[in-house]
């Protein structure tokens, strides 16, 4: 029954007897609440190598999804620990591929395609599917890479397995110039791919899997915006859609938004497509800009917003106790693979 205020001192104290030893890294999308204690923020590539960069916090407190605190697991030494305040703060993208899925896929895309395929996958994933993915050449990717490590894939193979985000996939492929007829689908949930045309066609197979947040900004909103506003740039991230991308202004990873309007002009105005936390801190950074949000029903990501001070609070008083609750412990042996799917990616970032 603690007020705000009281929760907000406990985390002062723990931080402050904890010193170094404690690191508490943040998503761009998580609450304001949660964020003001963040030691540093950062899309999911910065975190990733702010957790590897990091060797001396014993207990690192990932405010952020589970799939990134997996990652911070495996990145970090074997004396440090990650937890993850809420455990229910997943990924939905992420849980649209499993590990068994992905086995099953590339047992029938290797009959179809034999050995000329490289898997790579964005970072929103289990770990178990970043080890697969290394244990077959291939690499993570985020938003802020994608098409480099899209490229670097091509050097290898003649095709590539993109999992689990078929929006980032294909708006990534099309910015190199892969025509959206050479992308087929693999559909997961019938183990089949879509495609029409000859197979020999297909230079990219693309997951069927998408961010539920991201959906949400439509063609509609689009034009609503063009009509009301047609002085408004349009901004977003690259887990929308095609549609979305192609009728907006100007696309890119978390970062590249933030960057974006730290150098826009005063007195211009914008409309963001992107995670709902993000946007309204965005917008109350730059009272000298005219900012909204793309979808004016703004949108959440509800397993983020999962990590709130309450729980960060909790999470903190069992480190201070020295219980280990809400430890995210990647195995050993999917741990050494997925590191090396990751440290394919990082070496070139
Ligand atoms: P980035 O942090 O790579 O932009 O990814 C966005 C996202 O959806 C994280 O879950
Ligand atoms: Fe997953 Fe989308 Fe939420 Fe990111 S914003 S954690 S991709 S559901």
């Amino acid at each position: 029954n603690m007020t705000t205020a009281e929760l907000e001192e406990r985390v002062r104290e723990i931080k402050q007897k904890l010193g170094s030893k404690l690191f508490i890294p943040g998503h761009h999308y998580q609450k304001d609440e949660v964020i003001q204690f963040a030691d540093a923020t950062g899309d999911s590539l910065r975190l990733a190598q702010l957790s590897e960069e990091n060797q001396e916090a014993e207990h690192i407190v990932f405010c952020g999804v589970h799939f990134m605190a997996e990652t911070a697991d495996i990145l970090t030494t074997d004396r440090q620990k990650v937890y993850l305040p809420d455990m229910r703060a997943g990924c939905s993208m992420a849980d649209m591929a499993d590990i068994y899925q992905t086995v099953r896929a590339w047992e029938k895309l290797t009959e179809l395609f034999g050995e000329t395929i490289l898997p790579l996958t964005y970072v929103n994933s289990t770990a178990a599917i970043k080890s697969f993915v290394g244990k077959y050449g291939g690499a993570t990717v985020t938003s802020s890479n994608a098409d480099k490590m899209v490229q670097w894939a091509f050097k290898q193979k003649q095709r590539i397995l993109f999992l689990p985000d078929q929006h980032l996939g294909r708006n990534t492929a099309y910015n190199l110039g892969i025509e959206l007829d050479e992308m087929a689908v693999w559909n997961p949930i019938k183990d089949e791919l879509e495609f029409e045309g000859p197979i020999e066609r297909v230079k990219v197979i693309l997951w069927k899997g998408h961010c539920s947040v991201h959906e949400n900004f439509t063609v509609a909103n689009i034009e609503e915006v063009r009509q009301t506003y047609p002085e408004m740039k349009i901004i977003v991230h690259p887990e929308c859609t095609r549609e979305v991308v192609a009728l907006s202004d100007l696309a890119g990873s978390t970062n590249y938004i933030i960057e974006a309007i730290n150098q826009a002009e005063k007195g211009s105005s914008w409309a963001i497509g992107t995670e709902m936390n993000l946007v309204k801190r965005i917008i109350q950074q730059h009272p000298d800009k005219h900012i909204i949000s793309l979808n004016p029903h703004m949108c959440p990501c509800l397993t983020m917003n999962r990590i709130d001070l309450l729980h960060l609070t909790w999470c903190l008083e069992t480190i201070e106790q020295g219980i280990d609750h809400n430890l995210i412990k990647v195995e050993k042996n999917i741990a050494e693979y997925a590191k090396l799917a990751l440290n394919r990616m990082l070496i070139q970032s």
